[in-house]
């Protein structure tokens, strides 16, 4: 087929696809940015925009080599060891950074370690230890929501074994940072028998001062990865691609744990697209910007707290039970963010467009009339 017309055949099942999408028939509310109906999505931290239009573009082109088997890795290597200022041998392609948590508890938490996270953390950590003879041990933020360092530490050098510490800076669900000045102190007084995995899915949202990537680590330290995504500023989540960023040796570690051709063509090409595309990023920050500032305005007229947020999401009190107000959310056609115990008295929210941000609020001030939140 002529590129040409397997173009404009893409590009016509991609809107009839649109076009086929039903809708519960409760949730009436349009998508201000597809038209489509459905609830709005405020649940999982995804980038509103949709994906870059330069990656949009090359998935398009790119169908047209789909029945191959992906080509395009080791150009997207080059990119991001150029982009992080690494070697190629540093960088470690997943689907999604879940691959790379996934790879990394698998190759580093056994035999029989010990995978310390905070509570509450992103789960993926301790859900793919699961399967595996790991002990997970949780330990409670502190009282501001950062890591309490000094307890993960007490608790990772008590013992025998393997230790694989999680680090999520700003973690999810809370959206608060831990100083990276502090993580760097620890992992510069740690053995190299310690492994630190930092999780920086939020990283490009973070403005403060106090916050910088653990990447430093990785030229001397074998013990150190990082966990990077293009689900959130580069709207991919669906696409699924992720990295890992660790020392050759233990980058090639991880690599024994990963599904082959894990990335797949689309999401390389749509990648490399979205890396080359000028002031995308700016766009997904500023749009989240707006939305949080809408969100924030709201909550304060309604005299509901909110955790300070480094992401592209906000943790925020309800009054009554969580389980009720997201149903009650739901059925007015938002879906907000799964329940995070401890923090049941929290509803984690995902920054939308603002229209969308402005629907919520119309929606959380109108159930606040009814006695309802
Ligand atoms: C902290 C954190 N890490 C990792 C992920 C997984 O993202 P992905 O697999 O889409 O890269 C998420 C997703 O929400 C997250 O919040």
């Amino acid at each position: 087929m002529q590129r040409r017309a397997f173009l404009q055949t893409g590009l016509a099942a991609g809107v009839m696809g649109m076009g086929g999408v039903t809708a519960a028939p409760h949730l009436l509310k349009l998508s201000p940015r597809t038209g489509l109906k459905g609830p709005i999505r405020l649940s999982s931290n995804e980038n509103p925009l949709g994906i870059a239009p330069a990656a949009r573009r090359a998935i398009i082109e790119g169908l047209v080599d789909a029945n191959r088997y992906p080509q395009g890795s080791g150009r997207m290597i080059e990119a991001l060891a150029a982009k992080h200022g690494v070697k190629p041998e540093n960088i470690v392609l997943g689907a999604g950074s879940t691959e790379v948590l996934k790879m990394t508890v698998h190759a580093l938490a056994t035999p029989s370690g010990r995978l310390i996270v905070a509570e509450p953390t992103y789960e993926d950590g301790p859900w793919y230890a699961g399967a595996l003879p790991v002990e997970v041990v949780k330990v409670p933020l502190r009282s501001d929501y950062s890591h309490d360092l000094d307890q993960m530490q007490a608790r990772a050098s008590a013992g025998t074994g393997t230790v694989l510490v999680y680090l999520c800076s700003p973690n999810n669900p809370t959206g608060t940072l831990t100083p990276s000045a502090d993580i760097d102190a620890w992992i510069a007084s740690a053995p190299d028998t310690m492994y630190f995995l930092v999780d920086e899915a939020y990283f490009d949202y973070v403005e403060d001062p106090r916050y910088w990537s653990a990447i430093r680590w990785v030229p001397e330290r074998p013990n150190v990865v990082i966990a990077r995504t293009f689900s959130k500023v580069y709207g991919m989540a669906g696409i699924r691609l992720g990295y890992g960023i660790a020392h050759e040796e233990t980058a090639e570690r991880l690599r024994r744990f990963r599904v082959r051709n894990n990335a797949n063509h689309l999401a390389l090409v749509a990648g490399m697209a979205s890396l080359d595309e000028a002031g995308f990023v700016e766009r997904s920050l500023d749009v989240n910007q707006r939305g949080k500032r809408i969100l924030h305005e709201c909550l304060e007229d309604l005299g509901l707290d909110y955790l300070p947020s480094h992401t592209n999401f906000v943790m925020h009190r309800i009054t009554g039970d969580l389980k009720t107000y997201r149903e009650m959310m739901l059925e007015r056609g938002i879906r907000v963010g799964r329940p995070f115990p401890p923090m049941l008295t929290h509803s984690r929210l995902s920054i939308g467009l603002p229209a969308e941000m402005e629907q919520f609020a119309e929606t959380l001030k109108a159930l606040r009339k009814e006695g309802k939140v």
